[in-house]
């Protein structure tokens, strides 16, 4: 199977594949991955898709009736399936963010906001070092990352980049470019390397939006759908976006599904007309059933909730198990919900825990806008067991790496 990706999809990703042990994943179930030498893998990374798990059985059994019935449509008639999931969406989305552009990844939901910026004069970029927003041209102007930006430039001109998480930092730009200006942010920055910032960062950017008359996008692609033991991140912040971005979660662990949530005024141009800006497979009902479905068993099972408590409970004891390392191999841990990363004073401490993790039969995330940083994400669903052996297994592996890089000169 190595030899098939290397010839025929990536030689990179072969060799990594090989450094992880050459196994293949084969099936997912709940919180596990499972490969085809008959071992199993606890899923705590997933980027970010699965809180509910992987193939919740009231998504699969949506995604099943749907595949049997209707799972692509013509786009010629109207279409139920996708008309609910868009109700569902919008009733659990902050107040006026009521229109909802289907689409199949992350990076293009960011693509569907910067369009509806620019359809409304705002064309000028502002985007956080760090954050993370996608890796089409339009997304990857907004991710400002050189090691990914660099091979495709001219980017998106009129692009400027203002330190993540310092309103202040952020007003003279907004004050230079007034309504031209279009920001996009983050809640947290999970691929920047879950950097919290300070309560009422994002009230403050709203804020600043409004008074220069700036389009404002939050992408909660990552940290939506109760990632952060609550609905959105920004849930108490007092911002009105324009347009809200949605992905991952909202496959329901299933099929991929994302969305660009905009307010009536911001949608306008789509609704006006809507062939302004398609794509073939976008509303797809096979995707449309799995959102859907999603969203019902979010509410359903209170996975908000049980987010918000089980991050509480990780946080506190992957400090617990860190705390030997405070100073030395470990930097910080900090999270919020179900988004936690651990920071270290060494560069490869990353890929070597991940390493270390998986020969424990346990997956997490690097983050890549952040070398240093290791990403867990794991899903809600996760029962006591399952954060036992994570719990174990980090503490292991910890141990093993410690000895074996030691803490960075500093
Ligand atoms: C905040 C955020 N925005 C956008 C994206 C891009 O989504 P996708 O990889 O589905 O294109 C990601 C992916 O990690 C993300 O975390």
């Amino acid at each position: 199977m190595a030899r098939l990706y290397r010839e025929h999809l990536s030689v990179g990703r072969s060799v990594l594949g090989t450094v992880l042990g050459g196994m293949l994943e084969t099936a997912a179930d709940g919180a596990w991955i499972f490969t085809d030498d008959g071992r199993r893998y606890l899923d705590f990374g997933g980027y970010g898709v699965f809180i509910l798990g992987h193939r919740h059985p009231a998504v699969t059994a949506a995604v099943h009736r749907q595949l049997d019935k209707h799972p692509l449509a013509s786009r010629v008639f109207l279409e139920p399936v996708a008309a609910r999931a868009a109700q569902a969406l919008a009733a659990r989305t902050p107040y006026g963010l009521d229109h909802v552009h289907f689409v199949n990844s992350g990076a293009e939901a960011t693509e569907t906001g910067l369009k509806l910026a620019r359809a409304h004069g705002h064309t000028a970029l502002v985007s956080t070092a760090g954050g993370y927003h996608g890796k089409t041209l339009g997304a990857l102007s907004a991710t400002a990352n050189p090691k990914y930006q660099l091979p495709f430039r001219p980017l998106l001109p009129d692009s400027t980049v203002v330190p993540y998480g310092d309103a202040d930092a952020m007003a003279p730009v907004l004050a230079r470019l007034g309504d031209r200006a279009c920001v996009i942010v983050e809640p947290v920055q999970g691929e920047g390397g879950v950097r919290v910032p300070p309560p009422g960062y994002l009230a403050e950017v709203g804020r600043l939006c409004r008074t220069y008359g700036a389009f404002l996008i939050v992408d909660e692609i990552q940290t939506g759908l109760g990632r952060l033991g609550t609905w959105w991140g920004m849930d108490g912040e007092r911002v009105s976006p324009d347009v809200l971005l949605v992905g991952k979660g909202l496959s329901g662990g299933v099929v991929p599904v994302a969305a660009a949530v905009a307010t009536a005024a911001a949608y306008r141009p789509f609704s006006r007309d809507p062939y302004l800006h398609t794509s073939t497979f976008a509303a797809s009902p096979i995707a449309c059933a799995a959102a859907l479905a999603a969203v019902e068993t979010l509410d359903r099972e209170d996975i908000v909730g049980r987010a918000a408590a089980l991050g509480d409970r990780l946080l506190a004891d992957v400090r617990a198990v860190c705390a030997p390392y405070a100073g030395g191999l470990v930097r910080e841990v900090r999270g919020r919900g179900l988004l936690i990363g651990l920071e270290f004073t060494a560069d490869q401490a990353v890929g070597e825990l991940i390493l270390e993790l998986v020969a424990r039969g346990v997956l997490v995330n690097h983050s890549l806008n952040a070398t240093r940083v290791l990403r867990l994400t794991p899903p809600a669903i996760a029962g006591e067991e399952e954060v036992r052996l994570f719990l174990a297994a980090l503490a292991e592996a910890l141990r093993v790496v410690a000895a074996r890089v030691g803490p960075a000169p500093e």
